[in-house]
């Protein structure tokens, strides 16, 4: 028997040597990395919390015509931003052409309710009051307001009681 000396295929007990320390230097280089990621990403939500989640949109206020512009007793259809000029005598309205129910377009017809919602029959009364069919309140009245060079403004993100007029003496 051979005792006293170990058969070249044993299993040795590890020893602390080059394998151990290359292991130690990488779980050491990606906590570093993990560290600077998470630094990194803590710096990056630290800077975003100091921008304003606001989004700035364009004003929609837009000139129309001159107030001559628009005869007497009539609602004047604009199509680019579906809305009437209404004026009776020296007092003028911007009212919405848009259908609360579900958005189409109201045209201005002749009769007692001058506008009617072609899509489910809304009509409106002149002062753009819900008088029949399903939509759920009257129309909006925007703002109106005259500019320096003497035309109407029309503001958008406004609206009013349909009882607010710009009243302008010729
Ligand atoms: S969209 Fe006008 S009545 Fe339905």
């Amino acid at each position: 028997m051979n005792q006293g000396h170990s058969s070249p295929s044993a299993p040795r007990a590890p020893q602390p040597g080059k394998g151990d320390s290359r292991r130690d230097f990488i779980w050491l280089t990606l906590g570093w990395l993990a560290s600077l990621f998470a630094l990194g990403a803590s710096g990056f939500a630290t800077l975003r919390s100091l921008v304003p989640n606001v989004l700035y949109e364009p004003s929609r206020r837009f000139k129309a015509g001159r107030p001559g512009d628009y005869p007497d007793d009539t609602a004047t259809f604009i199509e680019e931003v579906r809305l009437f000029i209404v004026r009776k005598g020296s007092t003028y309205r911007a009212m919405s052409a848009i259908c609360p129910h579900l958005g189409c377009t109201v045209n201005a017809t002749v009769g007692k309710h001058p506008f009617l919602c072609p899509c489910h029959g809304s009509h409106f009364s002149p002062d753009g009051a819900v008088m029949s069919g399903p939509s759920p309140r009257g129309l909006t009245w925007h703002a109106l307001s005259l500019s320096k060079d003497g035309r109407l403004v029309v503001d958008l993100d406004r609206a009013v009681t349909h009882d607010k007029t710009l009243v302008i003496q010729a």
